[in-house]
């Protein structure tokens, strides 16, 4: 027992010990263990390129109605499983859930993407809730547990949450934009306010994702796509800092927790941004420079990634030669092979097979 009375959240293949669990490759990777044949799954894996997906998509009425169905989130995340046998499956949610859970509001507008309240004054930010309400999410929690309960036991489960800078850099503009040029201003201009988002962030995104991890995720990923805008200075102070309180958060009552960082675009601050925040693997995009990451990344945590997702597209001998590129610049290492970022809806899916059958054909 904690101080506090909690108990350590401990994963779940470790509470029978007399009953063997069956290894899951892609968790033995962020353990340190390298697998012959690399682990495999795709960052956005459920979602419109998949016909089965746009199907259940055109009758779940709004995105979020879809996001707090159990039994449609946990439908949505169980098909590209069932279809190409990933060896990971990822929780059918969102990043943004967190500030709906923190009374913003949040809608996603068809083609054109989330739309919040622009929280973009230091006296908006003032009213700004502290804690979320936490019932809220419970449908993405009971996701999660019919999602474990149906998975195959050697397919790991992934929940995860925006990192605080990504998170905020929505809540402040109301909407992505290319550049995420609002949240940046006023990190600049407001930088206590601006930290007061950030904070609320760290501390609600710790609960989330402990509260994921007790629903039966098995790993966490943290997901910073907007990393890549920021000069060294604030890149420290904005990713790298509230993901290092995140890790030391969850960590404090999961000790076991695996947990993987996406700092998107953060290019040659990737050493410092493991060394720093204590994730056990980082994801890469596709502009990652291979020997780096050999040997000042992946000889510290397991590397993820990082094929283009336009290679996906392309098809062919483009793609053969980008998955090849992939598995030679790191598949002698620990490695889970995915794409650098997310699939594009007008993927073929005859792709995807050829990505797969390539992939799982490597011996090394
Ligand atoms: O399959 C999975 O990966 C799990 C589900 C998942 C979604 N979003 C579903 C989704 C995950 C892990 C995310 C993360 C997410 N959401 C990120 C970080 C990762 C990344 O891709 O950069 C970000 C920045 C968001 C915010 C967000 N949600 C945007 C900018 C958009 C619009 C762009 C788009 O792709 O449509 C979304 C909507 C969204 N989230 C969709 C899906 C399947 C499409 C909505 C729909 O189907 O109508």
């Amino acid at each position: 027992m904690y101080q506090d009375g909690h108990k350590p959240i401990v994963p779940q293949r470790n509470f029978r010990l007399s009953q063997p669990q069956p290894v899951k490759p892609f968790l033995e990777v962020l353990s340190g263990n390298r697998q012959s044949v690399p682990p495999v799954w795709m960052m956005r894996q459920a979602g419109r390129y998949l016909p089965e997906y746009r199907e259940l998509r055109a009758t779940a009425g709004s995105f979020l109605d879809l996001c707090f169905n159990p039994e449609w989130a946990a439908e949505v995340t169980l098909q590209p499983i069932r279809r190409f046998r990933f060896d990971a499956a990822i929780i059918f949610s969102d990043i943004l859930v967190i500030p709906h859970a923190l009374g913003r509001e949040v809608r996603f507008e068809a083609g054109e993407g989330p739309r919040l309240d622009p929280l973009d004054t230091p006296e908006k930010i003032h009213t700004l809730a502290t804690a979320a309400d936490f019932t809220k999410l419970e449908p993405v929690y009971e996701a999660l547990r019919r999602v474990r309960s149906a998975l195959d036991p050697k397919v790991a489960l992934i929940g995860f949450c925006g990192a605080p800078w990504t998170v905020a850099t929505y809540m402040v503009a109301g909407q992505g934009t290319p550049d995420q040029a609002p949240a940046r201003m006023l990190a600049y201009r407001a930088p206590d306010a601006f930290a007061k988002i950030i904070d609320v962030l760290v501390e609600n995104s710790i609960q989330y994702l402990l509260r994921q991890l007790k629903a039966g995720a098995d790993a966490l990923q943290i997901f910073d796509t907007w990393a890549g805008v920021l000069p060294p200075r604030e890149f420290q102070r904005w990713s790298v800092e509230p993901t290092r309180r995140i890790v030391e958060g969850v960590r404090a009552k999961a000790p076991h927790a695996k947990i993987i960082g996406f700092p998107r675009g953060a290019g040659a601050q990737l050493p410092r941004y493991v060394e720093q925040t204590k994730v056990d693997g980082v994801s890469i995009d596709w502009t990652a420079e291979p020997s780096l990451i050999r040997e000042q990344v992946q000889s510290r945590v397991a590397v993820q990634g990082n094929l283009d997702p336009l290679a996906l597209i392309a098809g062919g001998d483009a793609l053969d030669r980008a998955i090849d590129a992939a598995l030679t610049s790191y598949a002698s290492g620990r490695y889970i092979f995915n794409l650098g970022h997310g699939i594009q809806p007008e993927t073929p899916i005859a792709h995807v097979e050829q990505m797969l059958k390539r992939v799982r054909a490597y011996k090394g």
